[in-house]
């Protein structure tokens, strides 16, 4: 039964567990708590929530138990006893704080035709006039010219695409990484809110909303008698996600989901001209779409909607947590085009966050993947906004002092002590935050607190670079804990995304020595499979499991530039940075030498590196010290020799014309802002750069270009006028 789960649950990265054998051969549960010490507990946790996890799943999941209760329920209180011993080894997927019945895995990937992506939050009024306002600069609109919105509650639930063909519910996704989602179609279609069919569709229509749980259903399904060791889910959210997420479509079905639907993705055929007429279509095919939603001309009418949808919250019966704005017009819409993760049509205007006051009981401090040293609140637990909280961030070391980082006050400048009362808030899924100290209630014994200048974890002195709010750890892979963190952002999911190694066990082999560094990852087999030390003998491997990791590492030998880049783990160079500078060079080669060619932070290849658009110079300075850092780079080379990195190519711009040509604006535009020029050009494949020579293919002169267009003549570059643009990229 055990074996059966596993094999479900391998074909989701980073989640597999490894063969469990029996409960008996758990060889932690042979030391007493008191006398494991720190290494030993840490491995003690990671077993424990393997077993648990697995255990848990047998259970409900496929109905199988694997041990009895009494077992169960021992494992659990030693889990408990190890984590109040060694608070800060509480690990992020703990068993304590399970939340019922494990979600199940094992669903098959869907790739998003039409990337979900997410929203760009204001929290103010004045950041709705701001978001006003740069619609209408994008645009080239003057002030007097008011552009309609559309304004709706957001939905705190989980996102959806349905995809329906000639009529037919076909497929149903949930967002996953934007870009690859879920196929939980079988529970989708236990939702009584989700048509089967549709009647006067687009051949292709793909419906986008979101699944949530009313007040009401919520608490009638926590009322329900709770099996072995499951709590009460923390929200409706958290239910109707667990829900949702179900291997076996009869406990999706038990419980009362509900659906909204509030955008589209593919779709073979327009809906509408506008949002607002979109989502009449929508509710015409028979969705479920929201009462809430109105047409507002301008931010003044938006942000009034939003206090009207403010006050109706408390008994609207579903959880909302702000309102979104959508610019109604679709030939807007589409004129204003993305950011990397977020459309710049729209935006959520999030309600004030939730507040609650709890006592600091410690400062952790944590040792990130690029070193630095995080402050973690430990805090006594308390309830905020349904969920119950026992840590929040600290940020920095200012931040403690009550110092922003431009070294101006905060909390009217007091700061945070061990001992104090603080008020911590947490708004949507962020992590909580505190924002007050009580000074009344300050313990008389409590004292500032003192930041350590050395690193917790190698003891490297740690250092702090004017203008950097963060103290870093130099140590690099010298220091376990980096080493440890980037080796799991490398095997993570818009990485290398290795089935079958996770965080836990990236954490293991790390703690044996079997993997100190990436490449090590990729020499696995060649030292573990055969000889004296092998993987399938290993506490918690078999034969299997052994050989199913070393054919997901082979399989990822051959690897996306983009991906290769992300892995890497570079300090501020994120997952759509990486696919920007991925689809700039091209190849690992072309990269590799820019990097060598920009190593003085000056010159044309430097020039050549933050032109790309989204790229500033702290990512490109970051991206180039890494690749300048003598060991970081040997360790990066290393890695290399072991892989088949392969050229990055934009699939979507191969018609079009302009597809990897250098093109640069200049002069006056007439029919589009600079930015939307720029951003469409793009789009399209092409490389938009600042300045004139040899490489620019284009340039593009409007009224009163100058230098740019005269040496353009002299090198000879093919130059247009906007019109002459327009009309090259009018089909594309
Ligand atoms: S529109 C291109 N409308 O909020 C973005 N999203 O932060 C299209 N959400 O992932 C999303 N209510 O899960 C939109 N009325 C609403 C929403 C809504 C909730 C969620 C959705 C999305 C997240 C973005």
């Amino acid at each position: 039964m055990v074996a059966a789960y596993l094999d479900a649950d391998r074909r989701e990265p980073n989640r597999q567990v490894g063969e469990v054998s029996s409960e008996k051969t758990n060889t932690d549960t042979e030391i007493d708590v008191d006398h494991l010490t720190e290494a030993e507990a840490k491995t003690a946790l990671a077993v424990l929530a393997d077993r648990l996890s697995a255990a848990n799943a047998a259970y409900y999941i496929k109905d199988a138990p694997e041990m009895s209760d009494a077992a169960f329920d021992a494992l659990k209180r030693r889990n408990a006893e190890i984590e109040a011993r060694f608070p800060k080894l509480k690990r992020a997927d703990s068993p304590t704080e399970q939340v019922g019945a494990a979600p199940a895995s094992g669903f098959g990937k869907i790739a998003h035709r039409v990337p979900m992506l997410s929203l760009a939050n204001a929290f103010t009024d004045d950041d709705v006039f701001e978001f006003d306002a740069s619609v209408r600069k994008y645009l080239g609109l003057g002030s007097e010219t008011m552009v309609d919105y559309t304004a709706e509650p957001k939905i705190d639930g989980l996102s959806l695409s349905l995809r329906y063909e000639k009529g037919e519910l076909t497929e149903a996704a949930t967002r996953g990484d934007g870009s690859v989602g879920e196929n939980v179609i079988s529970n989708a279609r236990t939702i009584d809110d989700i048509p089967h069919t549709l009647d006067g569709a687009p051949d292709v229509l793909e419906v986008r909303g979101e699944v949530y749980m009313s007040h009401a259903d919520f608490e009638r399904l926590n009322e329900k008698p709770m099996g072995r060791g499951e709590k009460p889910f923390a929200n409706p959210r958290n239910a109707a996600a667990g829900s949702l997420r179900q291997l076996d479509a009869e406990i999706t079905r038990a419980r009362p989901l509900r659906f909204f639907a509030y955008a589209w993705g593919d779709v073979s055929a327009p809906l509408s001209e506008t949002q607002s007429g979109a989502i009449a279509r929508l509710e015409e095919l028979g969705f479920c779409v929201n009462p809430l939603m109105r047409k507002c001309s301008g931010p003044a009418q938006m942000v009034t909607h939003y206090a009207q949808i403010e006050e109706q919250r408390a008994t609207l019966g579903y959880d909302i947590d702000g309102v979104v704005y959508k610019v109604d017009d679709l030939a807007l819409q589409r004129r204003l085009g993305f950011r990397s993760t977020t459309p710049r049509w729209a935006i959520a205007h999030k309600f004030p966050a939730e507040l609650a006051w709890t006592t600091l009981e410690g400062i952790d401090i944590q040792v990130g993947r690029t070193g630095a040293l995080s402050p973690v609140a430990r805090l006594a637990p308390v309830t905020v906004g349904g969920v119950v909280v026992s840590n929040a961030t600290l940020h920095n070391e200012d931040y403690i002092r009550g110092f922003d980082s431009k070294g101006a006050e905060i909390r009217g400048g007091k700061d945070i002590r061990i001992g104090d009362w603080v008020q911590v808030y947490r708004a949507g899924d962020v992590i909580p935050k505190v924002a007050d100290v009580d000074l009344s209630k300050r313990p008389p014994d409590a004292s500032p607190f003192r930041f350590p200048d050395t690193c917790p974890e190698c003891g490297s002195d740690a250092v702090r670079e004017p203008g950097d709010a963060v103290r870093r750890c130099p140590g690099g892979l010298i220091c376990p804990a980096q080493a440890v963190e980037k080796l799991k952002h490398l095997v993570s999911r818009g990485a290398f995304d290795i089935d079958g190694l996770g965080a836990k066990q990236v954490e293991q082999f790390y703690a044996d020595g079997w993997i100190r560094e990436p490449a090590d990852i990729f020499t696995l087999k060649e030292r573990y499979a055969d000889g004296l030390q092998q993987l399938k003998n290993r506490e918690g491997w078999g034969e299997k499991s052994a050989a199913a990791l070393f054919d997901a590492i082979e399989d990822k030998r051959r690897i996306p530039l983009a991906r290769l880049i992300f892995g890497l783990g570079i300090r501020h160079v994120g997952e759509a940075a990486s696919s920007l500078v991925a689809h700039h060079y091209g190849s690992w080669e072309a990269l590799l030498q820019a990097m060598e060619d920009a190593r003085t932070q000056e010159g044309p290849a430097w020039d050549d590196l933050i032109s790309i658009d989204g790229m500033g110079s702290v990512m490109a300075g970051s991206l180039v010290s890494a690749f300048a850092q003598e060991a970081e780079r040997a360790s990066i080379m290393r890695l290399v020799a072991q892989l088949d990195v392969q050229d990055s190519v934009r699939t979507d711009t191969h018609d079009s014309p302009v597809a990897g040509k250098t093109v640069v604006f200049t002069g006056t535009l007439e029919k589009m802002t600079r930015a939307e020029a720029k951003a469409r050009a793009e789009r399209l494949g092409a490389k938009v750069s600042g300045s004139v020579s040899a490489k620019t293919d284009i340039l593009v002169a409007g009224p009163g270009a100058g230098s740019k267009a005269t040496k353009a003549a002299e090198l000879g570059v093919e130059t247009l006028d906007e019109d002459g643009w327009l009309a090259l990229i009018a089909d594309a």
